[in-house]
């Protein structure tokens, strides 16, 4: 089934692509990430290929042998870098798409032939005498097939010996002989077909190169045979696009052009005039920029994120160039967002994000652009075309201006002149001397000396946490015992360094990452992560299986629930915090916290304890935030930025000259989130991912900051079984359903101090001997003595009354041992009260029980001691009684 295009847009081309190939059995995948997950060596997707690596060597197995795409590729440093280009050619692009089709040890050469002439020639309608190919030199195989398949002549199948027909995609991974099929625009166009001395010309271009992929290498040089031969395809849409629109330029087809309109329009300029050059470069960073951040990259001082930030500092320039006065970068992506907002919805659904980060740096880039243009001005006015900016002062707009060499570079090539790029390079090797210098000494210990040598060698570590958990990587370091080791053993605990890692390194309250390293044969349980030396990621673990060393590739893979868990807690604690100033008051802020994977540990300034009514208020505020599940946006601004909008700062915290900022929830009319706050964490994408979310206690830890504790998510479901698992252990022990239990207990309460009252009242009846009062004669003086146990001292009064009545005259003396301490009381009635004194007597009944003092009138009195011992004090009364 062949059907044909009814136009020639780059939307209507690349859908037939990918229809073409589905029809002929192909699944078609959307495009992966501009940053790939499967391959640690490289910076961005740079070919078609790049996420299907693993299925080429067979280490990955997906549910289909033949697949197409239409990959965002980047071409912006590391080995494919063509941003020092882009402007200037015709073809250069640092954003592109590839389209390709692929497969896995399903069909091979014949088939590939097959399928590229029959798309060319039939659905896009190419003339068969405008297309030529080349093969490798040693594969007659191919050359036989464009023979027979397309019945090209002789002269129309190109040998070539040379690395450019044997496609590798680095210095190691699948690698295989290709062919590669090119458009004659014709005689009237300066060049030559491929191979011949006039090949760099623009008559024949290629539009599609077939790799048959054969071969394995690794160690470079060292090539052993794929599991099965496949096929791997890569058409450049742009270029193909060109040729389809009768154009011999990437940026005169419909996409790039309208782009380039929407620059000149906004800024009323020539899009052909003097400063073509610069449309284009922004036409095509647009492209990148957007595409980059749509997959997660934001503009950073390192790694995938500087090469973000150098293409979008260089677009600023153009576009100052070009006129700009404001940030207008920004203000273009709604036009690439109607050209390819349809085929990568990605764009759609991040476009604020993308216009915010788009609009920061350039805010935060235009200041320093104008004086750095004018320090440079300066600079090169002093020499001649033919000399060299000197490195320092290079180095001087990078550190004081945010100059990437590149931007400078870019902007002397206008005057033909160039960078001291030794000398640019000499200035930073000395600035990091003098960070070294400035840093001994500061009283850290020798263990952090390994991580500042680290530091020094192999720059931060690319964090890749904020998108994915799962990514592979190279092993820069090991560590053995705070000492650096050329291999670790299973067994063997060790602290291991990566180039780019998921794993996030415990800071702002958020724990580290817990998870794997694994490699064939190789296990490493990662226990802990830690943030060394300011922008290291180091892994603390365990070597389970096999044998670790520098230099080897790992997959590094964090605990995807605990990660969860530890989000859904993250999140949480910014709406509570919100929560809580809301019903609290603005006094309250942050003085610490805790984000694991089982809960959350919140302190805030706050003079007096939280009731229960505001803590049920804040609890209720939470949960139906979350279950708004709105969105949760990260974007990146500076500090003042932030704050204007309503971010809450930490006191106390040093913010460099950019901040993450993350919002979440429905702000109302005047706020654009409910909360928001600057923060490096992780966190989830939704509110309604945080789950039921629960307050277990609040409590004070210093004067005015009170501390809260709370859980969510699973461990809020745990906390629910947990107490429903109590009630109805209590319900079982009061024999009634969870329902009747209360009513239950509140009977059982009120049937116990009955009880009590009944207890008591026996007691005092059995104290005063119920009427036969067991008293004896002592001299003539009746003595009633009552040894009473356990009785509570506070009762001994009420029944020395009683028993005195009872007796008409007497002594009464009552001893108890309530709580091992012995109490007494004595009463003497009237009539005997000039013979005795209660209050003598009780302090001589103190001191029989080790006591001392005791009180109260001469006819009762009490005190106690701390041996109780009823017979020695009866025995004292007697003898005080006989005399
Ligand atoms: N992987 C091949 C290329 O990028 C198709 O040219």
């Amino acid at each position: 089934m062949t059907t044909t295009i009814t136009n020639n847009t780059t939307n209507t081309l690349r859908s037939a692509f990918l229809e073409y190939f589905g029809e002929n059995g192909h699944r078609i995948v959307p495009s992966a990430s501009l940053v790939p997950q499967n391959d640690p060596t490289l910076l961005f997707t740079n070919a078609g290929m790049v996420p299907f690596k693993n299925v080429f060597t067979g280490q990955e197995t997906r549910p289909y042998t033949r697949a197409t795409t239409a990959q965002k590729v980047v071409r912006a440093g590391g080995k494919h870098n063509d941003l020092d280009n882009v402007g200037y050619t015709a073809r250069h692009l640092t954003f592109f798409e590839m389209m390709g089709n692929f497969s896995f040890g399903d069909y091979f050469k014949a088939e590939a032939i097959e399928f590229a002439w029959t798309l060319l020639t039939k659905s896009y309608g190419l003339p068969k005498e405008k297309l030529l190919a080349t093969v490798y030199a040693e594969d007659e195989k191919a050359a036989e097939l464009w023979r027979k398949i397309a019945g090209l002549p002789e002269e129309k199948i190109i040998r070539i010996a040379t690395s450019d027909n044997f496609w590798r995609m680095g210095d190691t991974g699948p690698c295989g002989p290709c062919s590669e099929i090119f458009y004659d625009h014709g005689p009237e166009v300066f060049g030559g077909p491929p191979g011949s001395p006039d090949e760099g010309g623009d008559r024949f271009v290629e539009i599609w190169n077939l790799v048959f992929m054969q071969f394995f290498e690794n160690p470079p040089g060292t090539r052993t045979p794929l599991p099965r031969p496949s096929i791997d395809t890569g058409m450049g849409l742009e270029r193909f696009a060109a040729v389809m629109q009768g154009k011999r330029d990437v940026y005169d087809t419909d996409v790039l052009r309208s782009l380039i309109e929407a620059a000149a329009n906004t800024l009323n300029t020539d899009p052909d005039g003097a400063l073509r050059a610069s449309h284009r470069v922004v036409a095509d960073h647009l492209r990148s920029s957007a595409f980059l951040i749509a997959d997660g990259v934001m503009p950073a001082k390192d790694g995938r994120g500087y090469v973000l930030r150098r293409i979008m500092r260089r677009a600023m320039r153009h576009l100052q160039r070009l006129g700009a006065r404001e940030p207008v970068f920004y203000r273009l992506l709604p036009a690439l967002i109607r050209q390819m907002g349809s085929a990568y919805p990605e764009l759609v659904q991040h476009q604020a994000l993308i216009a915010e980060t788009m609009r920061g740096e350039e805010e935060r880039f235009t200041a320093l652009l104008e004086r750095g243009m004018s320090l440079l001005e300066d600079e090169t006015s002093r020499f001649g075309t033919g000399e060299a900016l000197p490195g320092a002062v290079a180095f001087k707009l990078y550190d004081t201006f945010g100059f990437p060499l590149d931007l400078t570079q870019d902007a002397l090539r206008e005057q033909g002149q160039t960078v001291d790029v030794a000398g640019f390079e000499a200035a930073m090797a000395e600035q990091r001397t003098r960070a070294r210098a400035a840093w001994v000494g500061s009283g850290d210990t020798a263990a952090e000396t390994i991580w500042f040598d680290a530091r020094d060698r192999f720059g931060p570590t690319e964090f890749l946490g904020y998108v994915s958990e799962k990514s592979d990587a190279e092993v820069q370091l090991v560590a053995h015992g705070n000492q650096e080791v050329a291999e670790a053993k299973a067994g063997e605990s060790v602290a291991v360094l990566l180039n780019q890692t998921p794993f996030y390194g415990e800071s702002g309250g958020q724990v580290g990452d817990h998870g794997t390293l694994t490699a064939p044969g190789l296990v490493v349980e990662i226990t802990d992560t830690q943030k060394r030396n300011g922008d290291l990621l180091v892994h603390y673990g365990k070597i389970v299986e096999g044998v670790l060393h520098p230099g080897m590739s790992v997959t590094a893979t964090v605990d995807h629930v605990r990660r969860q868990a530890v989000r859904g807690h993250h999140s949480a604690t910014h709406l509570l915090h919100e929560a809580m100033r809301r019903q609290l008051g603005e006094h309250v802020a942050q003085k610490g916290s805790l984000n694991a994977p089982d809960r959350l540990r919140f302190d805030v300034s706050q003079p007096r304890p939280i009731t229960a009514e505001e803590l049920a208020e804040i609890e209720r505020e939470v949960n139906a935030r979350i279950r708004e599940n709105s969105a949760v946006e990260t974007r990146i601004m500076t500090p003042e930025a932030a704050v204007a909008e309503g971010a809450m700062a930490l006191f106390g915290e040093k913010y460099g000259d950019e901040v993450r900022v993350v919002s979440m929830g429905n702000g109302g009319e005047n706020r654009n989130a409910y909360s928001i706050e600057l923060c490096g964490g992780t966190h989830v994408g939704r509110t309604g991912e945080i789950g039921p979310f629960r307050i277990v206690s609040e409590g004070g830890v210093s004067a005015g900051v009170r501390r809260i504790e709370a859980v969510c998510g699973l461990a809020a479901d745990r906390l629910a079984a947990e107490a429903e698992e109590r009630l109805t252990r209590m319900a079982g022990l009061l024999k009634a359903t969870v329902a009747e239990a209360p009513d239950r207990l509140a009977a059982l309460i009120e049937e116990r101090r009955t009880l009590e009252r009944q207890v008591s009242e026996l007691q005092r009846r059995i104290a005063t001997g119920e009427g036969s009062a067991a008293t004896e004669n002592v001299n003539g003086v009746t003595l009633a003595a009552r040894d009473l146990g356990e009785v509570a001292p506070k009762e001994l009064k009420g029944m020395a009354e009683a028993i005195a009545k009872q007796v008409g005259s007497g002594v009464v003396a009552l001893v108890s041992s309530a709580e091992g301490k012995g109490s007494v009381v004595i009463a003497v009635t009237p009539d005997l009260s000039d013979r005795f004194n209660a209050v003598d007597l009780v302090r001589a009944a103190s001191a029989a029980m080790g006591g001392k003092g005791g009180g109260g009138r001469p006819d009762m009195a009490q005190a106690g001691g701390p041996n109780p011992n009823a017979k020695v004090v009866f025995d004292m009364l007697r003898e005080r009684l006989s005399t």
